[in-house]
């Protein structure tokens, strides 16, 4: 045994003098919990880009690491799993804190002296050993909020990342007397609930977010702004983290092949439309951020605003991308095909500040080697390691450029002195708006294509888009030989013509693929037809018959309308038909003529019954009288069952006859059915000269509603047209049922 001990000081020995007392072999430590399976990757990965380096200045000693993987992190088991690091005698710590962990692992790297190097978020207190990878972004929000002049905002928070944005957004609100609504989302699991402040928050009529979280609760957020429609024109979210916002412009495409594999929105862009980059614009975009929500938003045409610290354009960003592309899934997760986390860049910059620090602390001799007391980290008290504090101070002593620019420490391990980009991400594409940093605090870089707008303006094509409907938009009869603009006639066309000659631009025709007007789909809320053509950049201007409606005119603008226009119903026009041979009986309906027949008999056979029966019907002409005293005849009656018959018809006819009845009782008959007659006749003759000589103005349809009452008639609009858009924009019950018929 003791054989054992001197032959290990004599390796010791013999190892201590060539490197002047400098271990080869630096360990650090790594905790990782479950949700940084990218950033472990990453960590591996710059440790091995540093271990391959072959320039001896460079690497002047292998980098070592012990992995701990965590999977929960409560104290207990950071605790358990800071010790074991601490005792197999790490020099430095990597790793990750949330809230419920930040304090047991200040305290331990407070009392051991051990330094803890951090990507996760930037703690508020001044605390010691502690080396704060992400920057704060107080002061660029602040900047910003100030750039836009925001007054009045919604302040979505999370208290998970500390207080310190919260505090100083409150600070300033008294100070300027702003109306911000702050609302803690940090305890929110169920999407539902960003809904209902999203909802609420609208019936404020708030149109201005600050949405300050980590990325996945900011693209859950996003998701309920979408899905709320909340992502038109006139919102602006600026999302107050680092998450990068890769700027898929052409230029930098062909620098960044290795990127795209990462940029799944880009792709989709570039997928639907190869070849309709503007010439200069940056059109397309595409970014790490999420996968599709972000894109959704501003393809709605609201204004984002992000943070990036990560230079695309940076050399060591290119090599470091470059290599992180060819990795292997299966050994590094997570490396190829998700985009790169800005936590992933910081823990490579972490390895890098780690070997820094250390080739310092080589060449200033410092002997870091652990002597005495290697390992209880539960002593009581407590037993710091002896060279901590010059590793601590090694550390805050680095200035590097990293992927993430320059890093720097102030006295509290905390960044100082670094860069952060500005992005604006917008339907025409993601542009840089400007940078912050601490001394210059928010620089606005002009936009180029607002500055040299018009000397552009006149030399580039100006992409008109239209659609074919006569007459506005025509192909002229020979179009088959003709090119470019000279294809078409019609109204819009001369339009587009005197429009360019007036202003003097070079313009190109292009007919919508789709051959619709422009609708949002309810669901994915992107537009088609024309509208999108315009909304996601791919022409600049529509000359069209196009509707101004209240939802296009939150994408787009409108000029004067060169023609006034209001939704009609049309239907056809009820056919006259010719008088046929029995149309005299049209007035009346047939129950009602039968009516008639039964009447006219029922009162002929009465009248001769109550004839029979009264005297006074029985009577002797004078002169028959005079002629044959003796032998008076038969007194005769006139009313027999003919005459009867023949009297009523006589005055149903209107006619008269030439008997009447004497009895009061057959005069009581009489005149009723006189009377009678003389209702049926009058409305008789007057229908019938209705129905044979006006043609029926009375349509089936007057309003919407009658539309969408009957069944009879088929009806429609044009799909995707504005008055499709209207009905179901409408909130009428009478539209719905005209949608759904
Ligand atoms: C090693 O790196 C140093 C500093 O980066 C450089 O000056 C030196 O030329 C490199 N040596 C070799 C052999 O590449
Ligand atoms: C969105 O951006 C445009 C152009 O930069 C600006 O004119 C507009 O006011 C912004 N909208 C909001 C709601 O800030
Ligand atoms: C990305 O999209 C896929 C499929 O579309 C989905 O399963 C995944 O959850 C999305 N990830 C994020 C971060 O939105
Ligand atoms: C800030 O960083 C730049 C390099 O990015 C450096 O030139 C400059 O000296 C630094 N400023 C301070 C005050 O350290
Ligand atoms: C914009 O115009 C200015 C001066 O007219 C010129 O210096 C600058 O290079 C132009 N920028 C671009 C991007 O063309
Ligand atoms: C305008 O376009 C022509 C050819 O398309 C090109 O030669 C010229 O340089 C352009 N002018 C400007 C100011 O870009």
């Amino acid at each position: 045994m003791g054989h054992g001990v001197v032959q290990s000081v004599l390796f010791l020995w013999i190892f201590g003098k060539s490197l002047a007392g400098f271990p080869n072999q630096i360990n650090i430590g790594g905790l990782f919990v479950r949700s940084t399976v990218q950033e472990h990757s990453a960590f591996r990965f710059a440790v091995q880009l540093y271990n391959s380096n072959q320039n001896v200045t460079e690497k002047p000693f292998q980098l070592n690491y012990n992995v701990d993987n965590l999977e929960s992190s409560n104290s207990f088991s950071v605790t358990h799993a800071f010790c074991s690091q601490f005792s197999r005698g790490v020099y430095a710590i990597f790793g990750f804190y949330d809230k419920k962990s930040m304090n047991t692992l200040t305290s331990f790297c407070g009392a051991l002296h051990t330094s803890f190097i951090t990507p996760s978020y930037p703690i508020d207190a001044d605390v010691q050993f502690i080396i704060q990878m992400r920057p704060t972004l107080r002061g660029a929000v602040l900047s910003l909020l100030a750039h836009y002049k925001w007054e009045r905002f919604v302040y979505l928070y999370d208290t998970e990342r500390g207080f310190s944005i919260l505090q100083a957004i409150m600070e300033s609100a008294v100070a300027n007397n702003w109306q911000v609504t702050a609302r803690s989302v940090g305890s929110i699991t169920d999407p539902q609930e960003y809904r209902y402040i999203i909802e609420e928050m609208d019936r404020r009529q708030e149109k201005r977010f600050l949405i300050d979280c980590e990325v996945e609760r900011i693209n859950a957020i996003l998701e309920q702004v979408v899905t709320l429609g909340k992502n038109s024109r006139g919102y602006h979210y600026i999302l107050a983290n680092l998450a990068p916002a890769w700027s898929c412009s052409p230029s930098i495409t062909s620098q960044f092949s290795a990127l795209l594999p990462r940029c799944p929105a880009y792709q989709a862009n570039c997928r639907i439309s190869p070849e309709l980059h503007p010439p200069n614009g940056q059109l397309s975009h595409g970014l790490g951020f999420s996968n599709v929500s972000i894109d959704k938003v501003f393809l709605g045409g609201a204004n984002i605003t992000g943070f990036q610290i990560i230079n695309p354009e940076s050399p060591i960003v290119q090599q470091f991308l470059q290599r992180w592309d060819r990795l292997d899934e299966r050994e590094f997760p997570e490396a190829r095909n998700t985009p790169l986390k800005y936590t992933s860049a910081l823990t490579h910059d972490a390895i890098l500040v780690v070997a820094e620090a250390f080739r310092y602390l080589r060449r200033q001799r410092v002997d870091v080697s652990r002597r005495g007391s290697a390992g209880d980290c539960l002593a009581n008290p407590a037993i710091p390691w002896s060279q901590g504090i010059d590793i601590e101070r090694a550390l805050k002593m680095v200035r590097v450029q990293g992927m993430t620019g320059n890093i720097q420490f102030d006295t509290y391990g905390r960044r100082s002195n670094y860069t952060i980009d500005v992005y604006e991400m917008k339907p025409g594409g993601t542009r840089k708006i400007g940078y912050w940093n601490e001394y210059e605090r928010f620089v606005y870089i002009m936009d180029q294509q607002v500055t040299n707008g018009s000397s552009t303006m006149e030399n580039r094509t100006i992409v008109v888009t239209t659609i074919m409907e006569a007459p506005y938009v025509m192909y002229k009869k020979n179009y088959m030989h003709l090119e470019g603009n000279e294809r078409y006639e019609g109204y819009c066309v001369d339009l587009a013509s005197e429009i360019a000659k007036h202003v003097g631009i070079k313009y190109k025709l292009s007919i919508v693929t789709d051959g619709k007007y422009g609708a949002r789909d309810p669901e994915t809320k992107t537009w088609n037809g024309m509208v999108g053509e315009l909304v996601y950049g791919r022409a600049d201007i529509a000359v069209a018959p196009l509707t101004i409606t209240l939802v296009r005119e939150e994408v787009i603008d409108f000029s004067k309308p060169f023609m006034s226009l209001g939704i009609s119903i049309m239907i056809k026009k009820p056919q006259k038909s010719k008088p046929g041979v029995f149309s005299f009986l049209d007035p009346l309906a047939y129950e009602i003529w039968m009516c008639i027949v039964f009447a006219y008999i029922g009162v002929s056979v009465v009248l001769f019954l109550v004839s029979r029966f009264s005297p006074y019907e029985w009577h002797l002409d004078d002169n028959d009288e005079a002629k044959d005293p003796q032998t008076p005849p038969d007194p005769p009656n006139d009313f027999g069952i003919f005459n009867s018959l023949w009297f009523s018809l006589g005055a149903f006819m209107q006619q008269g006859c030439d008997i009447s009845p004497r009895s009061l009782s057959g005069r009581i008959v009489g005149g009723v059915w006189w009377f009678f007659t003389l209702i049926i006749i009058s409305s008789y003759t007057a229908n019938l000269a209705a129905f044979l000589t006006v043609e029926r103005m009375v349509s089936p349809i007057e309003s919407a509603e009658d539309l969408a009452k009957q069944t009879e008639i088929a009806y429609g609009t044009l799909d995707s047209g504005s008055t499709k858009e209207f009905f179901r924009a409408s909130e009428l019950r009478v539209e719905d049922m005209v949608l759904s018929a």
